[in-house]
């Protein structure tokens, strides 16, 4: 698992960085971080990941299986996947939302496991916005048709800055006026209460990929000439009012994240100097962490504009934690173990987020562990493994060649 090509900075340097305290063979990855009053066992973040499986936005068995076993794989923070706020937010029928107290109800029992199993249990609150109304990724989004209806799934309106379809084929959205766009913090708001009710510690508020709240910030989907569009600071207005009110009604202790889009629009219609403005903005309206990804407002990034290379998108953590002062979570194509450690030593990120390679291995933070020389690594499983797996590694001290005589394990 060792990899040449990262190299780890010596402690002695390290120690100069603006890190948190540092502990277990000097891995930053693996030390605890605290954010607020909140204290992670580690730096391993599970990026939010859509499973396309609720029926009503309802959370299943497969969501507590799905979630459950990252958690007790070790992670410091599990994310749910992005949870509408409300029904006609959701992008396809099968998308999870916190919309009823029967979503509280049914989340519970996740939270309530995650955080037995030693992981912060973190909610993605989002608004599909235009980009509502559609099939499944295997399906590659394809807006929903009259063909659906006959199967029970009619196609819906989404809403939006601007009567401006997602894409061809798609419904053109409701352009919201300022009393809907008053409404639809008071959802977000609504929202927020229902997670915490629920037993999430984190808030993330998604205002990247090409959602109702990048809409709003990305000149290709706003064209307002109102308080909510033109130049950035108008265009900005939803984000910090969600952010806000979010902030207003989360718990003080508590941390409240916030995902952007770093760079998007082939040709930079959204920068990363646009990505700075808003993540002070963030920080100033009590945000504690900015995840940082990108692309989405006219679907993925241009390969050309951003090269999906391990750690693509790392130096967009880097900025907005260097420039906007915000603690800032790196996400996209990190791997291996060394490469996250990297990032964190380097103080270009305070959080590491995965998400394809957790679902190769959901115990990858303890592989991660083991790679970078924490000795406890074991304890980062429930007791219940660690026991066995330490009294085989005590077995193999002994006897390397445990394999070939007849011990009792
Ligand atoms: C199955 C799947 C579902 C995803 N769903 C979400 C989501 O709900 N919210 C979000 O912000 N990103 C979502 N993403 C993006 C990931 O969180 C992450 O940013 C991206 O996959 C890059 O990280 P990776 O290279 O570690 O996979 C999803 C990715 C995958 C693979």
């Amino acid at each position: 698992m060792k990899s040449s090509n990262f190299s780890i900075i010596p402690p002695a340097a390290a120690e100069s960085l603006p890190s948190q305290t540092q502990e277990q063979n000097h891995s930053l990855l693996f030390s605890p971080i605290k954010l607020r009053e909140l204290t992670s066992r580690n730096r391993v973040v599970v990026s939010p990941m859509c499973q396309y499986a609720s029926v009503d936005g309802m959370p299943s068995d497969w969501h507590l299986v799905h979630l459950g076993k990252f958690a007790t794989g070790g992670a410091g923070i599990v994310f749910c996947e992005e949870t509408a706020v409300e029904a006609r937010g959701r992008k396809t029928y099968g998308c999870a939302g916190i919309y009823t107290d029967e979503h509280v109800l049914a989340y519970r029992r996740i939270t309530d496991f995650i955080r037995a199993s030693g992981a912060i249990p973190a909610i993605q609150l989002g608004h599909a916005g235009r980009k509502a109304s559609c099939g499944p990724p295997w399906t590659n989004f394809q807006p929903l048709t009259e063909e659906d209806a006959k199967n029970g799934m009619p196609p819906w309106r989404g809403i939006s800055a601007s009567a401006i379809a997602a894409k061809p084929g798609a419904l053109v959205p409701e352009s919201l006026d300022a009393r809907q766009i008053e409404q639809i913090v008071q959802t977000w708001r609504t929202a927020a209460l229902r997670a915490l009710d629920a037993g999430f510690d984190i808030c993330e508020i998604h205002g990247a990929h090409g959602y109702l709240i990048h809409q709003f910030l990305s000149p290709l989907a706003n064209i307002r000439t109102d308080a909510w569009g033109g130049d950035i600071h108008r265009r900005m207005r939803l984000a910090l009012d969600i952010s806000e009110t979010i902030r207003a009604v989360w718990p003080q202790d508590k941390p409240v994240f916030f995902r952007v889009s770093a760079v998007d629009g082939d040709g930079g219609a959204w920068s990363l100097d646009d990505t700075v403005i808003l993540s002070a903005c963030l920080r100033e309206r009590g945000i504690d962490v900015v995840t940082c990804s990108s692309g989405g407002i006219n679907g993925p990034l241009n390969m050309a504009v951003v090269p999906r290379t391990p750690g693509y998108q790392v130096p967009y953590a880097a900025r907005v934690r260097r420039e906007a002062g915000v603690q800032s979570c790196a996400v996209g194509l990190i791997t291996d173990p060394f490469h996250a450690e990297e990032i964190l030593q380097q103080g270009n990120a305070d959080l590491i987020a995965l998400a394809r390679e957790m679902l190769v291995d959901p115990n990858w933070p303890v592989r991660a562990a083991q790679a970078l020389g924490v000795s406890d690594y074991l304890d980062l499983l429930p007791n219940g493994y660690a026991w066995w797996l330490k009294r085989r590694e005590q077995i193999r001290e002994i006897s390397p060649d445990v394999s070939n005589k007849n011990v009792n394990i």
